[in-house]
């Protein structure tokens, strides 16, 4: 993003045009960025030829799926909705993984009618639901193992996974046991080990461990696995001090640690494919005042983005006219919603901001628009997206009369 005469812009558009344009709240996203990720994503892990599944609960848009699938990637996904859109998007049921703790019935057979590559299961009684399934339909199913490696991810512990006291995956010596017991089904056909510690990770240290712990219960287990899935959870630059994964020194570590001469990686990356293409521009309503600091009243609020309120998350604001004026009276950010923890940022020596000018919220394309809710009965935002110098609206502002 780039100020041109003093005014933002985002992919060469002037952000005030646009919501000038479309009104406010809109979620505004670039091809450019997410064709950038993907790039990116895939020339690090070259060497270790990877499937890459994108997490369609980054970012389920239907359009943003499809420019997705045009890079050949498959989807991880985690409920029949989820899985249903991602075919709707045309994503090929082979390169589709299933994941989750809870399962139902339905869905399980769903996903098998489906044919799709991977269930990857968390529990012995979910295995044994699905293997149930399978028999009553006289078939094998390929299903993955999530193992829950006691790895801290250091990272927030609101999306910590890879803990023993998080409910994911299965210890080690339950692992073990359910290889054997699978082993023996003839109605499964145990494909994969699959693992995900967390979300937004910022080190490659934690990523080791996990795989230390990987390579350690594989060899107990003495089985091939045709596919080993570590998950997703690269992190990236919120605070835009170029601090993202190191997503080179993670595939040196793989290469390393994990024998993958017979088995294939997956990756289910959301946040690092979708996170940065997205900014969310918002109008001020009202500046209110206080000795302490001024309340900057935006027209988004907690259940556009609700990252900040639910996390405790960062993400930057920039104002969309740029004036020198800087002021020294503390700024906090927040939305119209009857919550005390609707709110995004406080600042201290922000550029002085005027009422009924925007602001664009940053880094909003993962787990933004997908975590949106019409609390409040606010109808969700629309949604464009820039790609080669056009404005595509890819979502509707939802109508009131949606609502009421
Ligand atoms: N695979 C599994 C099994 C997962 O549970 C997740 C995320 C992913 C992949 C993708 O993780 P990513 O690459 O996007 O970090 N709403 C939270 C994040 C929750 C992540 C849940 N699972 C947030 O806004 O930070």
């Amino acid at each position: 993003m780039i100020y041109k005469k003093n005014k933002l812009n985002f992919d060469g558009f002037n952000i005030e045009s646009m919501a000038k344009k479309f009104d406010t709240p809109i979620y505004c996203y670039s091809f450019r960025r997410i064709k950038e990720n993907i790039l990116d994503f895939k020339n690090a892990f070259k060497q270790i030829d990877p499937l890459i599944c994108f997490a369609v609960k980054a970012n389920s848009n239907l359009s943003i799926l499809k420019e997705i699938k045009n890079f050949n990637l498959g989807a991880d996904v985690v409920s029949m909705g989820e899985l249903m859109k991602a075919l709707k998007a045309g994503i090929k049921p082979n390169k589709i993984v299933f994941s989750g703790i809870g399962k139902t019935k339905k869905e399980i057979e769903f996903a098998i009618d489906k044919k799709i590559l991977l269930i990857n299961t968390e529990s012995k009684n979910e295995i044994l639901e699905i293997e149930k399934i399978a028999k009553r339909k006289k078939i094998t199913v390929n299903i993955g193992i999530r193992l829950n490696p006691n790895t801290d991810a250091k990272t927030l512990k609101q999306i910590s996974t890879g803990k023993k006291e998080n409910k994911f995956g299965v210890d080690e010596k339950m692992f073990l046991q359910l290889v054997n017991f699978i082993k023996k089904s003839k109605n499964l056909n145990l494909k994969c080990l699959s693992v995900h510690i967390g979300s937004q990770i910022l080190s490659h240290r934690p990523y080791q461990k996990m795989l230390n712990v990987v390579n350690r219960v594989i060899k107990k287990s003495k089985f091939n696995f045709e596919y080993i899935d570590l998950g997703g959870g690269m992190g990236i630059d919120y605070i835009h001090n170029k601090s993202k994964l190191n997503l080179k020194k993670y595939s040196q570590s793989i290469q390393k640690i994990l024998d993958i001469s017979s088995s294939k990686i997956i990756f289910e990356p959301g946040r690092f494919i979708i996170g940065n293409t997205a900014v969310l521009i918002t109008k001020i309503l009202y500046i209110k005042e206080s000795t302490k600091k001024d309340f900057i009243i935006l027209d988004a609020a907690m259940n556009d983005l609700i990252r900040p309120a639910l996390y405790g998350a960062q993400h930057k604001i920039i104002a969309v006219n740029k004036t020198s004026q800087i002021t020294n009276k503390v700024y906090e950010f927040v939305g119209p919603i009857c919550e005390s923890t609707d709110k995004f940022l406080t600042v201290k020596r922000f550029q002085k901001l005027n009422e009924k000018s925007f602001v664009v919220i940053c880094d909003v394309g993962a787990y933004g628009i997908s975590l949106a809710s019409n609390y409040n009965i606010r109808p969700k935002p629309i949604e464009i997206l820039i790609k080669n110098s056009k404005i595509q609206v890819i979502k509707k502002r939802q109508k009131l009369s949606e609502l009421i």
